[in-house]
């Protein structure tokens, strides 16, 4: 009898909410395919669906924007080129050191979003998503040009997991 009443203690409610982390997974799909991450790198940004280093030995420089003699926007214009082989969009530049994502899983960069040291000194929910649900670097990740893969959903339902995440506090998974 103490045996089945420790059991009974031990099963979680028939009513168990689902994990809150788990609210973090539509978000983590989309911030986790190479449209997104080839940006969010450390030394240099990234090409192609492999992440395979940008050619022409490209890299971060003083402020995100390319070293000295070889800038970004060089070759990068507001607008992807006719055809999409050069992808563009406004202000073209890799994302802060802080904000990488390299080598992160689902549960460190969600821990890095929402983390004011790391994201650009955004608190609320509201002010994390709202460069997710405007930027220009963000929106291109849709109309990437050439034959780029796209995000695993549309940028209308990522807001709606965005906003979601957001109203439950920012969960992340365990
Ligand atoms: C061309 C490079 C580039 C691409 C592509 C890009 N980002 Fe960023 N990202 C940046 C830059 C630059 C910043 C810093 C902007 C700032 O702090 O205002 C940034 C900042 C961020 C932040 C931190 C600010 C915050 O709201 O917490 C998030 C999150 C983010 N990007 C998400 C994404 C997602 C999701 C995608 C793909 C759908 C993406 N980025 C694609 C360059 C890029
Ligand atoms: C010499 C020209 C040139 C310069 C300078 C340059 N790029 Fe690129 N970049 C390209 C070309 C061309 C491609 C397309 C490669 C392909 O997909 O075949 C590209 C692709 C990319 C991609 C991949 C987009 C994707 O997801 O497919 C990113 C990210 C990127 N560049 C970021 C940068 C950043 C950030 C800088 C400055 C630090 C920069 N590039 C400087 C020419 C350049």
């Amino acid at each position: 009898m103490a045996a089945m009443a420790a059991a009974a203690a031990m099963a979680p409610p028939a009513h168990a909410a689902p994990e809150k982390g788990a609210l973090f997974d539509p978000v983590a799909s989309v911030v986790m395919t190479p449209r997104c991450v080839n940006c969010h790198q450390a030394e240099a940004p990234r090409q192609k669906d492999f992440a395979v280093l940008h050619a022409q030995q490209v890299v971060r420089g003083k402020n995100g924007h390319g070293s000295a003699v070889l800038q970004c926007a060089a070759c990068h214009q507001g607008t992807n080129t006719a055809g999409g082989k050069v992808p563009g969009a406004p202000n073209w530049h890799l994302a802060p050191l802080s904000m990488r994502w390299q080598g992160l899983d689902k549960k460190g960069v969600c821990r890095q979003m929402r983390d004011p040291a790391r994201n650009g000194n955004r608190k609320t929910g509201e002010q994390v998503i709202e460069h997710m649900k405007t930027d220009p670097l963000v929106l291109w990740a849709w109309q990437p040009g050439a034959s780029r893969t796209l995000p695993p959903m549309s940028h209308e339902a990522f807001v709606r997991a965005l906003e979601q995440w957001a109203a439950a506090g920012m969960p992340c998974p365990d």
